[in-house]
């Protein structure tokens, strides 16, 4: 790549290997080509007995540097780990007793049930669309999905985080089904899985946000990969913890970083603008092509009848059911002949609520 010049959609299409129409992101993503066969290769050093495991420490590096530019913010500020939940358990575990948190009816249970599992916390859960005026001087934080995974509706991220900091509540934005996609604001705190429109493996996950706001969650899964130098801190006491971010990480699964690092390149040679117009456009051909209006996300969730998905798999189309409704995601690897495979095998089974 030349500096300063971005990869074409078209290009970047080249790397991606599928067979199938893949209407399937907000399920899991594709791995580019680098991307695979870093982790295969990874695995195979494994199975050779020659993996080397402080070598795969520069794709930790790596990923965590590179989704720090795609969401401008400072790799020092970036905690990697496993899963949104671990995150997501160490704000509830932030919170004072008594604290209450605002969610959203029906969103992702990694985003909930840390909350509603630890004792002394009130949540209040109210519909998406309510969440902006719920927002009042009793609410400590606001914890929301930039994107809701049953059915791809977007959260009101400027008024909510505007309307959390003129309350003295904190945010906390899992962009899980958002990074990669969407542009994003600067809430409090956000985390974000790796392995849907990141395009990684399962088993990466990030966690950024504001100094303060890191610096309030406690360390409580800490190991010798929260350590200052992480190699030096296998043994013993004392507790030396990294000054930064890195004070939060979970030890590296070694295999799912080194096919993050690769892919997580791509979608920066690429850009998030360019993405976000790509996947839109995708998502609302499909949209006209079942006569609904157009909209704003790359998730379009539509009533079918039983049995749809998997017709639409028979046929080579790969998409996911969740919430009752068929959930169709559009992605860089997702091309316009695609959708239009899709549309050709739904446009007489869709029932378009009226
Ligand atoms: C919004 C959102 N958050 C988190 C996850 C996954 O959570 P975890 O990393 O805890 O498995 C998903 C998966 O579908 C999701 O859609």
């Amino acid at each position: 790549m030349i500096e300063g010049m971005s990869m074409p959609i078209s290009a970047a299409q080249q790397e991606f290997s599928a067979d199938v129409a893949y209407l399937n992101t907000a399920t899991y993503g594709l791995p580019p080509r680098a991307a695979h066969e870093a982790m295969l290769a990874a695995e195979r050093d494994r199975a050779a007995g020659l993996l080397v495991p402080a070598a795969l420490d520069e794709a930790v590096t790596r990923s965590r540097a590179s989704f720090a530019r795609l969401l401008g913010v400072p790799a020092e500020r970036v905690a990697v780990g496993p899963q949104v939940s671990y995150f997501a358990g160490l704000v509830a575990a932030s919170l004072p007793a008594g604290a209450t948190v605002l969610v959203a009816d029906g969103d992702f249970t990694s985003l909930l049930f840390p909350f509603a599992a630890r004792p002394g916390l009130t949540v209040r859960s109210v519909p998406l669309e309510r969440m902006v005026d719920a927002v009042d001087g009793g609410v400590d934080l606001v914890a929301v999905s930039a994107v809701q995974s049953a059915d791809g509706r977007v959260a009101p991220m400027a008024d909510l985080i505007g309307a959390a900091r003129a309350h003295g509540a904190r945010t906390l934005l899992d962009a899980t089904q958002a990074a990669g996609w969407l542009p994003l604001e600067q809430p409090d705190l956000l985390v974000c899985g790796g392995y849907k429109w990141l395009l990684g493996p399962r088993g990466t996950c990030f966690l950024t946000g504001t100094a303060e706001a890191l610096a309030a969650l406690p360390a409580i899964g800490a190991g010798w990969y929260a350590g200052d130098d992480v190699w030096d801190s296998i043994y013993g006491l004392p507790l030396r913890l990294a000054p930064d971010a890195r004070r939060l990480d979970l030890s590296p699964a070694w295999q799912s970083w080194a096919g993050h690092a690769p892919a997580l390149e791509l979608l920066e040679q690429v850009g998030v603008a360019a993405i976000h117009e790509h996947d839109v456009a995708l998502a609302n051909r499909f949209r006209t092509g079942l006569g609904l209006p157009p909209g704003d996300s790359a998730i379009v969730s539509v009533p079918v009848p039983a049995g749809t998905a998997e017709l639409l798999r028979e046929h080579g189309v790969i998409a996911s059911v969740r919430a009752g409704a068929l959930r169709c995601a559009f992605h860089l690897t997702t091309t316009e002949a695609d959708v239009d495979r899709a549309l050709d095998l739904l446009t007489d089974r869709v029932e378009i609520p009226v």
